[in-house]
């Protein structure tokens, strides 16, 4: 009998110690897998401009590929790489979150659309700087705004230079056989990125619809005119109830037309988004800003965060659009206009200041990490 229970309790050992032997291999398997892709991440891409066109004067459609051919790494459709080049304040290298614009489930090229910004220091140079056998590097794809599988149909909706994840995601969503419509709102029809293509495939497949909208239409525009807005919108979708909603334009109409939506029945998680970063307004110049005990002035630039760069005083930063949080500090003196809104959790005191601009002299502490 005892042996018998002492037996019993050394099966029990063993299969104890044969759990906590899996479940710790399985904790650094995870940990070894996460290291990698974080590695990956961080790991710069070498890639050549491979075709380049221009548009309307201020938007440029770029083909990368690797120099010596082959796949490029997967990515999921709206997703977005970081372009990387020296055009910041003496040389220094920036870089620009760019959505891919095109979706392969196996990608030979990347696909960019970037608008020129009349201010802006990369777009810039990129238009000025990437010609056919240019090289650029750049860090790989990465981003939260994506689509997944399913069965639902998508409506998409893109303001401006705000189409680009979303014709990458339109590719994908066809090829999964899903119900799409795609609004296009811009301001005249040079602005309509992309409209041959998906005129052609509005034509040959059933389920997709493309509705442009302008706000300055020349005399002969047959398409929406105005301003979109959710009861267009809904009357353009046969079972808002069931779709996703994915929305890339300026942060106002992404703003509106989501309040629109949700007040009128769609469900908030099905409503996605992503901003292309704060609308610029230039920061008065003759501002102090203290960061600890280093000081700088600013000189008309777009966001906080860009004054601290110009003074090699910024924080980390990615996204530029209050997103990812990397740029978090602590404002302990002074008032900021917030350009934009942010769905991250800040203390009290915490700003972002890719987001902000000063209102008057600041004093910034790095955050509490
Ligand atoms: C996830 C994500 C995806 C994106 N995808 C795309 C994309 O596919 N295509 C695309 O074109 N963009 C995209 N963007 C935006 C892109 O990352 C850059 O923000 C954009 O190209 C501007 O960068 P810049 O360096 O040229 O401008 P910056 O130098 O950063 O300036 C930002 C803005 O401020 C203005 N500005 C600068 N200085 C002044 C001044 N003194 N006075 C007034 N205004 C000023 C500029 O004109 C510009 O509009 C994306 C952003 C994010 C976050
Ligand atoms: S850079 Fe991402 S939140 Fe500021």
């Amino acid at each position: 009998m005892i042996a018998k229970g002492l037996f019993l309790l050394a099966g029990i050992a063993v299969l104890f110690a044969a759990w906590l032997l899996a479940d710790g291999l399985r904790a650094i398997w995870r940990r070894r897998r996460d290291s990698l892709r974080q590695r990956a991440l961080e790991t710069p891409l070498e890639l050549e401009v491979v075709a380049r066109e221009e548009h309307a004067g201020q938007l440029l459609c770029l083909h990368l590929a690797a120099p010596e051919g082959g796949r490029l790494p997967p990515f999921v459709a709206g997703q977005h790489v970081l372009l990387q080049g020296p055009a910041g304040k003496d040389g220094r290298t920036i870089r620009r979150a760019y959505s891919l614009a095109a979706w392969s489930p196996r990608p030979l090229r990347y696909e960019l659309g970037i608008k020129r910004e009349e201010h802006g220091r990369l777009s810039r140079w990129l238009w000025d700087h990437l010609r056919p056998g240019a090289q650029v590097s750049l860090l790989p794809p990465r981003g939260e705004f994506t689509i997944g599988l399913g069965r639902h149909a998508v409506v998409l909706v893109g303001g401006g230079i705000g189409i680009t994840p979303l014709r990458a995601m339109l590719h994908a969503l066809l090829e999964q056989a899903r119900p799409v419509v795609l609004h296009h709102c811009a301001r005249h029809e040079g602005e309509l990125l992309y409209r041959a293509e998906f005129e052609a495939l509005a034509a040959s497949q059933p389920r997709f619809r493309y509705l442009p909208t302008l706000t300055r239409p020349g005399p002969d525009w047959q398409g929406g005119r105005g301003r979109l807005d959710a009861d267009r919108i809904l009357a353009a979708c046969a079972n808002p109830r069931h779709a996703e909603f994915h929305l890339c334009a300026a942060n106002a109409m992404m703003d509106e037309l989501r309040a629109g939506l949700v007040a009128r029945g769609v469900h908030g998680e099905h409503v996605h988004h992503e901003a292309f970063g704060a609308s610029a307004t230039a920061t008065p110049t003759g501002l102090e800003i203290r960061v600890g005990d280093a000081v700088c002035v600013t000189a008309g630039e777009p966001t906080l965060l860009a004054t601290l760069e110009e003074n090699r005083l910024a924080p980390e930063s990615e996204c530029r659009a209050g997103t990812c949080g990397l740029c978090r500090m602590r404002l302990v003196g002074g008032e900021v206009h917030r350009l934009l809104t942010s769905d991250l959790a800040l203390a009290p005191d915490e700003i972002l200041p890719c987001i902000c601009a000063a209102a008057g002299d600041l004093r910034l502490e790095a955050a509490n990490r």
